[in-house]
């Protein structure tokens, strides 16, 4: 098979950023996906449903043709009566819990979930999703362990207080996510990224440290590698495409403390499907990238399609200001549109 042809796909998780950077790094997602679940941590956090209209508006302005689905940035203080009226106005379709100080621009988030359980149970009650950054942020916890012990200490809990809540585990990368995502009720799903199912953590820190392999939550070992690719080709409707592309120039990736995110945009779906050609799952990768992600969303599929070709593609060192996901390797594939 030399060319794939696919219903247009989704990035149920992207961050688009703001300004110089919104500008440059819009236009690659709304290339290969019709819409996106847009990422709230800007700074200041997307909290409210104006903020998030506005922000759609300046995403749209900077891709026009691409739909952006936006999310709001839960924080202590977040106001359920703002959250559902946004959800029924068609501006918010879902919100997004990151544990404070979990990871970049998240000290506005959620102190502890009970402060929130208000919020969670209107959410439940009106069937919107929640996004769930999956790690616990307490000190004393090893950062490798924090998604394994955010499943055993938060999200456990919360799903039998809260049973009928939709969540979606974002960028999953243990094992234990994948047996609790699959072991949950069909209200619950998970978004996996290109990186984690090419970058165990070797691949980040053997033979000098290798900054743009950095995000959060952080790439593990290759028993967890190997569990998302058979997780992501294992054509289960619980798992779906969500990037998690997230650009910072070089400089704040290249530093005595660099920033977590890798910009995969460009290339994400010669990525994504590298793995799925490699573990014998072509003919899934069109339920992992196109449909499963907006059947759980209640979203209709896309119209149209797109093809990728068996032609190498040589990836750029760097793109703009941002060294991209694969720089300076060459992908098997070509996204033609
Ligand atoms: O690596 C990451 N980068 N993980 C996140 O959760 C946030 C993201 C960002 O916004 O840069
Ligand atoms: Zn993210």
């Amino acid at each position: 098979m030399d060319t794939l042809t696919i219903r247009r796909p989704d990035d149920w998780h992207v961050h688009l950023r703001d300004g110089a950077m919104l500008q440059a790094v819009a236009p690659f997602t709304a290339r290969q996906f019709a819409r996106a679940i847009v990422m709230p941590n800007l700074v200041p956090p997307v909290t409210t449903a104006a903020a998030a209209r506005a922000y759609r508006e300046r995403i749209i302005a900077a891709a026009p043709g691409f739909t952006p689905l936006m999310t709001c940035y839960l924080t202590d203080a977040a106001d359920p009566d703002d959250l559902a009226q946004g959800f029924a106005d068609g501006v918010f379709t879902a919100a997004k819990l990151y544990p404070a100080g979990a990871t970049t621009n998240s000290a506005n988030g959620v102190t502890d979930l009970s402060r929130i359980y208000p919020v969670l149970e209107r959410m439940q009650d009106i069937g919107m999703v929640l996004c769930v950054h999956g790690e616990v942020t307490d000190p004393d916890v090893d950062v490798f362990d924090r998604e394994a012990v955010f499943i055993d200490r938060v999200l456990g809990p919360l799903l039998r207080d809260l049973p009928g809540l939709r969540v979606v585990f974002e960028h999953a990368t243990t094992e234990q996510a994948v047996a609790f995502v699959e072991a949950a009720g069909d209200t619950v799903a998970a978004t996996i990224t290109p990186q984690h199912l090419h970058l165990n953590r070797n691949a980040m820190l053997v033979g000098g440290i290798r900054p743009h392999a950095y995000c959060l939550p952080v790439a593990k070992r290759e028993q967890h590698r190997l569990a998302l690719r058979r997780a992501a080709t294992s054509g289960s409707p619980k798992f779906f495409l969500g990037t998690d592309s997230a650009p910072h120039t070089r400089e704040t990736k290249e530093a005595a403390c660099g920033c977590a995110g890798i910009f995969n945009a460009p290339y994400a779906l010669e990525s994504y499907l590298a793995v799925f050609e490699a573990e014998g799952a072509l003919d899934r990768f069109e339920g992992f990238a196109s449909e499963h992600g907006a059947r759980f969303y209640g979203l209709p599929l896309n119209d149209g399609t797109v093809t990728l070709e068996r032609v190498p593609t040589d990836v750029p060192a760097q793109i703009g200001a941002v060294v991209p996901f694969h720089a300076g390797e060459t992908l098997a594939w070509r996204f033609v549109g």
